[in-house]
């Protein structure tokens, strides 16, 4: 038997990972309660931007291969594997996830099964979620008294990153999958993990880990992976604040440390912090989590982890004000406003969180970003948006890059100096040969180094 696959939630997760199961050889049908969205995907048009992803999409259009609808009824008798792919936003004033579109998407799924599914979550939630959702499956299919039917919920975390998302879908580093008992007796779980081997039956055989779990161990390894990535980085530009006052190379400590393989290099780049959608996010929820389960002790160090993300945003405004003096009427061209290069998402950007605060202090802010102006210019419009770095450098009394594009790495300082009234640069992100600047007559500031050094 073939297999049919829905996935429901075309966001930033879901419409990645439709597309890529249609890669994958399955037939696909893409669901979501937002027609628009629905239209652009079945146009081929994807309303964000991700490399590779809209030729894919394209090309699975035309395969036929894959589709789009807004019918739970349709999904319901397509699909033999269901997988959730909305978000758990931030509930707005709270730290906690807001899980209304996954209990949304599993409630009018299991309302409208009429046959065998496997629906498996790979939404980012709070541990607990899946063992209640199982609960919320059977007490509906009761109700409607289809207990007869065989449905099983498993959880398989998604791991993908922006901007890397098709190649994290198709080659992931490793496939979790979480089901309800951990009995090997148990067929329900075997007939789970069996249908899941088989749609990752391509990166399986190309040698990805397979970790077959219990539901809590699945949903605790996605917020442990991205705590684990959220303190790295906090830890390095922890030490960044204790070099800009006693002097010291940030770079080359991260390099130094990253050389011992049982730490390694990745994510220790020393900057304005992380943003997006899921690292702030996901530290946040699982500290609410665990003050609900009693085990808030244990989750307290990422307050610290936030609250040094946090402070290198403010350091970046303070070291502004020191260079400006006044920021009242000083001309600041902002490079990068995207949360990180390759993509749009500008989702609790470091760089433009940092932008609108020097607006809000007074100063005219140029911005320019290769992909996520329009984003920004949505979120807060006042900024001045403009379409190259030669434009937002105009007449600059300052200039910070705050997302490590290779445009901006790859900048030298004689692509500015016709444009700005001040050689002034802040690097917020570490990319920049400080003495090729300075050389030039630059004042030139890294994060981590002390000033004038
Ligand atoms: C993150 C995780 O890396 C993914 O594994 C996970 O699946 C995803 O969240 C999710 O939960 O959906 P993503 O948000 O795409 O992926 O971005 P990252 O590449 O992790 O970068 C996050 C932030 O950290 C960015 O703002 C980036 O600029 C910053 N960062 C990263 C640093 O400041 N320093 C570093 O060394 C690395």
């Amino acid at each position: 038997m073939d297999l049919n696959i829905t996935v429901i939630g075309t966001g930033y997760l879901g419409a990645t990972h439709a597309t890529c199961m249609a890669e994958l050889g399955f037939n696909v049908l893409g669901v979501d309660v937002d027609q628009d969205k629905i239209d652009s995907l079945s146009r081929g048009v994807l309303p964000f931007h991700e490399p590779h992803l809209p030729e894919l999409l394209r090309k699975h259009l035309a395969s036929g291969r894959l589709r789009f609808t807004t019918d739970y009824t349709e999904a319901a008798e397509f699909g033999d594997v269901h997988f959730i792919g909305v978000g758990t936003p931030q509930k707005p004033g709270e730290h906690a996830a807001d899980l209304t579109y996954v209990d949304d998407a599993v409630l009018q799924l299991a309302r409208h099964l009429r046959k065998d599914a496997l629906i498996v979550g790979k939404s980012t939630v709070p541990v607990g979620t899946a063992r209640r959702l199982r609960a919320v499956v059977d007490s509906v299919l009761a109700e409607r008294g289809m207990d007869g039917l065989k449905v099983a919920l498993a959880w398989n975390p998604e791991f993908l990153r922006e901007g890397r998302a098709v190649e994290d879908t198709l080659t992931p580093d490793r496939l979790v999958v979480g089901t309800g008992t951990n009995r090997p007796e148990d067929t329900e779980r075997e007939w789970a993990h069996g249908l899941l081997r088989r749609v990752y039956a391509k990166p399986l055989s190309a040698g990805t880990p397979l970790i077959e779990t219990d539901y809590e161990t699945a949903e605790l390894v996605k917020v442990a992976a991205n705590a684990f990535l959220a303190t790295k980085i906090s830890f390095i530009n922890a030490f960044s604040e204790v070099t800009e006052i006693v002097g010291g190379d940030i770079r080359t400590l991260a390099d130094a440390l990253g050389h011992d393989t049982r730490i390694g290099r990745k994510f220790l780049n020393a900057g304005v912090g992380f943003g997006g959608g899921c690292l702030p996010k996901d530290i946040r929820a699982l500290q609410a989590r665990a003050n609900e389960v009693g085990a808030s002790a244990a989750m307290r160090f990422l307050t610290e982890v936030d609250e040094i993300n946090l402070r290198r945003r403010d350091r970046v405004v303070h070291l502004a004000e020191e260079h400006l003096g006044i920021l009242d009427g000083a001309r600041i061209a902002v490079l990068g406003v995207s949360f990180k290069p390759e993509s749009d998402d500008v989702r609790d950007s470091p760089a433009l969180d940092i932008a609108a605060r020097l607006y809000s202090s007074g100063a005219e802010v140029s911005v320019y970003d290769p992909q996520g102006n329009r984003n920004a210019a949505a979120r807060f419009p006042r900024l001045n948006y403009v379409d190259s770095a030669h434009a937002a450098a105009a007449e600059a009394d300052l200039v910070l890059l705050l997302t490590e594009w290779d445009e901006f790495k790859r900048m030298g300082p004689q692509d500015l100096e016709p444009y700005v009234r001040e050689r002034r640069i802040i690097d917020g992100r570490n990319v920049l040969d400080g003495e090729k600047w300075t050389d030039r007559g630059w004042t030139f500031q890294a994060l981590g180094h002390r000033p004038g050094v």
